[in-house]
């Protein structure tokens, strides 16, 4: 599936569950009902405070090992993200009873290539996010008050990719809960069992 080379000769036990993990990565972004597409997205805001808020996964891709993600250029995580680009997402599976501790570092992109492409696939209903007329967050007399300035077009929208340095992977059974951590460093790729 990739070149990256794996480094589980001491646990090679855990390769079934890193391919199992990246598959469904893959498809979460793509599947409305999937409980892996809305995250808890971990960031530290400048004056060092943890941030946690509920954010889409809208795609992963296991060739690059990176999480894609959409916000408004002008919400407080986006100033957290460029003082802290170190990142955590989590989800839980209740399906597979599953808890996924995702580390990373997060890139920003605004204005660029990839932001004017994947703006122009944004649906227009779906557009409204990100044309508040005052940035999101901002204190209203009146929960009415915050209208649309159509004139922002893409102008706001932020695509947050997230390269992957760890998964952290806990799953819980009544036979014994299981844990296990992988690390992606450069190409390599290495894994090894925990205690839950
Ligand atoms: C179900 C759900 C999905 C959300 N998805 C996103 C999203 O994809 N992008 C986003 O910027 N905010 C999303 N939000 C809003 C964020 O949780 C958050 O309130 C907002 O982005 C402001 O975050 P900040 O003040 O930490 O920057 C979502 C909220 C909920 C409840």
């Amino acid at each position: 599936m990739t070149d990256q080379i794996d480094r589980f000769d001491k646990t090679p036990s855990l390769m079934p569950l890193r391919r199992d993990l990246l598959r469904r990565l893959a498809h979460a972004a793509d599947e409305a009902g999937s409980p892996l597409r809305l995250t808890s997205f971990a960031s530290v805001s400048p004056d060092g405070t943890p941030q946690v808020r509920t954010l889409v996964l809208r795609h992963f891709d296991p060739e690059t090992m990176t999480l894609r993600f959409y916000t408004d250029a002008r919400s407080p995580k986006v100033a957290d993200l460029e003082t802290h680009p170190e990142v955590q997402v989590l989800m839980w599976d209740p399906d597979h009873k599953e808890q996924i501790r995702i580390t990373g570092t997060a890139e920003l992109h605004i204005g660029d290539e990839l932001a004017d492409q994947l703006w122009s696939t944004v649906p227009e209903y779906g557009r409204g996010d990100y044309l508040t007329r005052l940035p999101p967050g901002s204190p209203l007399n009146d929960p009415e008050e915050h209208g649309q300035d159509e004139t922002f077009g893409g102008r706001n929208f932020t695509v947050i990719c997230v390269k992957v340095s760890c998964i952290d992977w806990l799953k819980l059974s009544a036979q014994g809960h299981r844990r296990a951590q992988l690390r992606w460093v450069g190409d390599e790729v290495a894994g090894e069992w925990r205690t839950p």
